[in-house]
């Protein structure tokens, strides 16, 4: 007897199988009940007749409830009517637990009261689609740095001092002191590079973010990777890789997936290199055009990089911010040192921004002016200072939001859903 998966069924033609698993959906007719049976790698019909399972089993399965655990065992069947060619036709059927008045029935329900279920909104089609996906982009991420021989360094989550500014921290108490929780590997990454060339970091970030947008988790993962010897270029030229390969992997690997989201499909195939680049003085221009109330100096908003992101059917790069809008650590351009060396990309149908890097200052007396404008304390940035007074190198590296991108690739409203347990301003549980 063998033990099977309903993702491979198809290797098990007019074979007896024993699938393992839980009631998704049910119809009945007298004498045959259709039962759709999930095991998390999918859905297949199971077919159980009169006659063909005991009496008492015929009995059970007409009354089994939505979610309830079971394991039934029978023939598999070829059906071109069934989503995917095969049906069980059910030999034996036993019930593990049965589970009473499953609150998430296939009628339509609440955002709020969806999330309130996350735990167990998981389990349906939608979700388990997205995640899916979720789970395919972060293997894609790591193959994708791991064959360019980048490292794979692991940034600490409690940390001295601000990255990305002070406004968006998470305070934590520490054995009589205050630390924080990430909002960003990068500095550390910045050090790795210098250890090892070319490294990237991967996990969660935190943000105290107030605004409650579609775009915003105050906990979000990152992948970050930094490369020494290294300029602004040679992160745009990754940037586009990288997204270029996500971008492939899910097209090829998650088809049934995207089809289950009623991803428009043609929107992904037509992502190819180059991506369109315009500097920041263009895009104000731009959306100036469009009637957008901007001025050089101001920085863009969800609304901007929505109509920004609108205006080409692929990523598009953002660079050269004035220095004064951007962190620190930002390297100004020699041409024009009131302009950054850095870049965003905005993903293409209105979602926005998912990367942002560029190269790093370099120079110890520069960054050391820069930490003192930023209003930072030097003696938090010391031991970042080292890197300038040891060996200092041109570096760049980025970081890509892996809500957002899957939110995008997933044609999806809001981040929310992108993420197994989303954390917002207003949500912490489940
Ligand atoms: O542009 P950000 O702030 O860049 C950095 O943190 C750099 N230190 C990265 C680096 O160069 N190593 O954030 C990078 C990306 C954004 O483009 C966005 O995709 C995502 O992180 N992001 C968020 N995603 C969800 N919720 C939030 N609150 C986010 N804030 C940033
Ligand atoms: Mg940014």
């Amino acid at each position: 007897m063998d033990q099977v998966t309903i993702k491979d069924i198809s290797n098990y033609k007019d074979k007896e199988i024993t699938i393992k698993g839980w009631l998704y959906n049910k119809r009945s007719s007298g004498k045959i009940h259709f039962l759709l049976v999930r095991d998390g790698t999918g859905i297949v019909q199971s077919v159980v007749e009169k006659g063909k399972v005991t009496d008492e089993e015929f009995e059970m399965a007409d009354h089994i409830s939505q979610e309830s655990s079971i394991i039934v065992k029978g023939l598999v069947r070829a059906d071109p009517r069934s989503p995917i060619g095969y049906e069980i036709s059910v030999t034996e059927i036993r019930l593990i637990q049965e589970a009473y008045g499953y609150p998430i029935t296939p009628k339509e329900h609440g955002i709020a009261f969806l999330m309130d279920h996350r735990h167990l909104w998981l389990r349906s089609l939608r979700q388990h689609a997205i995640l899916k996906i979720r789970s395919r982009i972060e293997k894609s991420i790591r193959d994708f740095f791991d064959s360019k021989n980048f490292t794979l360094i692991d940034a600490p989550i409690f940390t001295p001092s601000s990255c990305e500014g002070t406004t968006t921290l998470f305070e934590t108490e520490y054995f009589g002191r205050k630390v924080y929780l990430s909002q960003s590997g990068q500095l550390y990454m910045e050090a790795a590079a210098m250890a090892f060339g070319k490294v990237y970091c991967f996990g969660p970030t935190f943000r105290a973010e107030k605004s409650k947008t579609r775009r915003h988790l105050t906990e979000f993962w990152m992948v970050e990777p930094e490369m020494a010897y290294a300029e602004l270029e040679d992160a745009m030229e990754l940037a586009e890789d990288l997204v270029i390969t996500i971008v492939k992997d899910v097209l090829s690997d998650c088809s049934k997936e995207l089809d289950t989201l009623k991803r428009d499909k043609a929107k992904l195939k037509q992502i190819k290199k180059p991506f369109p680049r315009i500097t920041y003085k263009e895009a104000v221009n731009l959306l100036k055009e469009k009637g957008v109330d901007i001025v050089e100096g101001d920085d863009f908003g969800g609304d901007e990089e929505t109509i920004l992101s609108n205006r080409f059917g692929l990523p598009l790069f953002v660079h050269h911010y004035p220095l004064a809008l951007k962190a620190f650590y930002m390297k100004g351009d020699p041409k024009d040192p009131s302009l950054a060396l850095c870049m965003d990309m905005l993903a293409p149908e209105g979602y926005g921004e998912i990367i942002g890097g560029g190269q790093r200052e370099d120079n110890l007396d520069t960054l050391r002016k820069r930490i003192k404008t930023a209003g930072l304390d030097e003696k938090d940035f010391d031991w970042y200072l080292d890197l300038r007074r040891y060996g200092s190198v041109p570096h760049a590296g980025f970081g890509l939001g892996l809500e957002r991108t899957v939110a995008w690739i997933c044609g999806l409203h809001h981040v929310r859903e992108t993420i197994p347990f989303p954390r917002t301003i207003e949500r912490v549980s489940p």
